[in-house]
């Protein structure tokens, strides 16, 4: 790793040895301080799941199909009535002022660019305000539930009126494991880097706690949201909703009864339940039990055009690129962010040339064996 005193600064052009998205990975390393590296870059625990999410995609090989005419093939899709060159949409991601000074800001300018849906995190290092106000494309809002439902709401109806288009609520890390890394790396928080959306919102503590009970269960579990709260969030808004973090297809399929816009398939990208399959796997089963038609989304481990055919293979109608767009940030700002999205497309569009297919709905189609 690279002391903080040899950091590189943020390019203002594409570096010339980037071939594959993934070369941002590793290039990230130099732009970005080694505590703080090691906190994008963990999982949770002992980062099993981390791990897995990548290694997973390999299970999956595609056979390739010769001699098809593909000359009208596109990646397009059409999701919520609104059409996509692309099926590749930005993770949310908090805190990106720890990789680039414009942070969330240059993501969002780089989404502009690639007619990339960007979806911005309750935990931003700017305010949902100012992000909705770069660039024309659309853009969804990650919600987290707050610890009241008058912030809750707060949050929700800020996003609403400053034009975000879809609403993603993220149930799966209301309580994590730590990192591992992180800690050993004794990650902090930078005091410039602050979730400036919810300054202002009282925060759960662990100050209510009797003696005898579990720090766990009437302490940090004690504010959690429950279904209960998801139908009330559907009850607030018309904007639809997505709930991100689902890996059982039982979830799948009460989210779906339940009015909700869709679901995302997500393990937080290992930075969750330590020990939770790779979410790739469980993708097929998901698609089965909430039938062809419902959005399913998708994230964690992808690090290629190829991974993301993969993934559509399996039911996805789009995927979220967490640390990738992180890393690529870090790199080179606003440009670095669209050259990686142009590079995934790239290689995506690739896959399907070589696997015969000419269109998204043929790699839905496509009979991905397991090895
Ligand atoms: C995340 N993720 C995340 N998810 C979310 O819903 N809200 C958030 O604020 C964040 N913040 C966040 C920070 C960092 C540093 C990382 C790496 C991830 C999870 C993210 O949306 C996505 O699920 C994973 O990153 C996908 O896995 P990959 O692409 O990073 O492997």
């Amino acid at each position: 790793m690279i002391e903080s005193q040899q950091l590189l600064q943020p390019l203002n052009y594409i570096p010339a040895d980037i071939y594959f998205a993934q070369d941002y990975e590793l290039l990230a390393q130099g732009f970005i301080p080694a505590p703080s590296y090691s906190y994008i870059a963990g999982g949770s625990g002992r980062d099993q799941t981390l791990a897995a999410n990548q290694a997973a995609f390999s299970k999956y090989p595609v056979v390739p199909r010769i001699l098809r005419d593909l000359i009208q093939g596109n990646a397009q899709i059409s999701l919520l009535g609104k059409n996509y060159s692309h099926p590749i949409f930005l993770a949310p991601v908090a805190y990106q002022k720890l990789a680039h000074p414009q942070g969330e800001l240059d993501t969002t300018r780089a989404a502009d660019a690639t007619d990339t849906c960007m979806i911005s995190s309750t935990l931003s290092s700017y305010s949902l305000e100012e992000i909705a106000k770069v660039g024309a494309a659309d853009k969804w809002f990650q919600l987290y539930f707050q610890f009241s439902r008058e912030a809750t709401l707060d949050l929700l109806k800020r996003a609403e009126s400053s034009g975000y288009k879809a609403i993603v609520v993220t149930i799966d890390t209301t309580i994590r494991s730590p990192s591992l890394g992180a800690l050993r790396a004794q990650f902090q928080m930078p005091a410039d880097c602050v979730a400036v959306n919810i300054q202002t919102y009282e925060q759960v503590t662990a100050k209510h706690i009797q003696h005898g009970q579990s720090r766990i269960f009437q302490g940090v579990m004690q504010e959690a949201p429950t279904w209960a709260d998801l139908e009330w969030l559907l009850t607030q808004t018309k904007l639809p909703i997505f709930v991100k973090g689902v890996l059982h297809p039982e979830d799948a399929e009460k989210i779906k009864s339940m009015g909700c816009a869709g679901i995302i398939v997500s393990n937080h990208g290992g930075r969750s339940l330590d020990g939770a399959p790779a979410s790739i796997d469980c993708l097929r089963e998901i698609r089965t039990a909430v039938g062809n038609n419902y959005p399913v989304l998708f994230d964690s481990g992808i690090r290629s055009g190829l991974d993301i055919f993969k993934a559509i293979a399996l039911g996805a109608d789009a995927v979220l690129i967490g640390r990738l767009q992180v890393y690529a940030l870090a790199v080179a700002g606003a440009l670095g962010v669209a050259h990686m999205l142009k590079l995934l497309r790239e290689e995506l569009e690739l896959t399907m040339a070589q696997a015969g297919c000419a269109t998204i709905a043929d790699i839905r189609k496509f009979n991905l064996r397991t090895a």
